[in-house]
């Protein structure tokens, strides 16, 4: 049995836990705190190894970062302090980890990842693609099971706005929107994104998908639609397993 560590950073929350990564299980309820505000690259990774130091692990670590990260190196962070954008987060992140071996995935590339692997995706053939709503949106797309980094669909301007800024779990919130309007726009995001890539599947994920109940009738689209399975795990899950084999 092999149990990393994998934490999972987001725009509202970071969360932990050590995972079973034979079983995509964790093995210790996960923990939690608030995602320091301004979210800068040092309060950030101060909240990360306090999290992670309330374990007993080791190994490397996975972490899923809310932003584009290409081997450590941060793209795009829109949902944390810009002064990310040009870093080295597994650097940084792994020096106030002890120096334990840190490897970084996109957040909702680990999610996808964890769904594809032991969720609600698991054995799916073709273009699967999991949404995360939650602060932002984030998009994961898979095909037979193999991971094409970084999309970044929840920038995509419909009709003149972000589609994060409508139809993200924060867009619900903020904007006091009802439900079925919140689901237009979510409905319209989906659809833009069949015309662009004919998805086989969708994974909804994020916090909100465990309230999918409440909006999966209304949304009309082509493409088959599943909850996410391993919900507000999965993050921690997916990033443990990026660790796992080194993404
Ligand atoms: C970021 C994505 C991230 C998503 C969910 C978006 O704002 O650009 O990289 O996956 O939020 O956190």
């Amino acid at each position: 049995m092999t149990i990393l560590m994998g934490v999972d950073i987001g725009g509202s929350g970071i969360k932990a836990a050590p995972v079973d990564v034979g079983t995509g299980t964790l093995t210790e309820p996960r923990r939690k705190l608030a995602t320091p505000r301004p979210a800068t690259p040092d309060s950030v990774a101060l909240a990360v190894s306090d999290l992670a130091g309330g374990f007993d692990s080791v190994g490397p670590i996975g972490v899923g970062f809310p932003g584009v990260v290409r081997r450590g190196y941060v793209g795009t962070a829109a949902n944390l302090e810009p002064s990310w954008i040009g870093l080295d987060a597994a650097t940084l992140l792994s020096s106030s980890l002890s120096k334990r071996p840190v490897v970084t995935i996109n957040d909702a590339d680990a999610a996808g990842l964890a769904e594809v692997r032991f969720g609600a995706a698991q054995g799916v053939l073709g273009v699967v693609v999991t949404v995360t709503l939650g602060t932002g949106i984030g998009t994961a797309v898979f095909n037979n099971g193999v991971l094409a980094p970084n999309t970044e669909y929840g920038h995509l301007v419909i009709a003149g706005v972000e589609a994060e800024r409508l139809a993200s779990g924060r867009a619900r919130n903020a904007e006091d929107m009802g439900w079925r309007h919140w689901t237009r726009h979510l409905e319209e995001f989906l659809i833009t994104l069949e015309r662009l890539i004919w998805p086989d599947l969708f994974i909804i994920g994020g916090g909100i998908s465990a309230e999918f109940d409440r909006f999966c009738a209304d949304l009309h689209v082509d493409t088959p639609i599943r909850a996410a399975s391993l919900g507000n795990d999965a993050g921690i899950v997916g990033a443990a397993l990026a660790a796992a084999e080194d993404f």
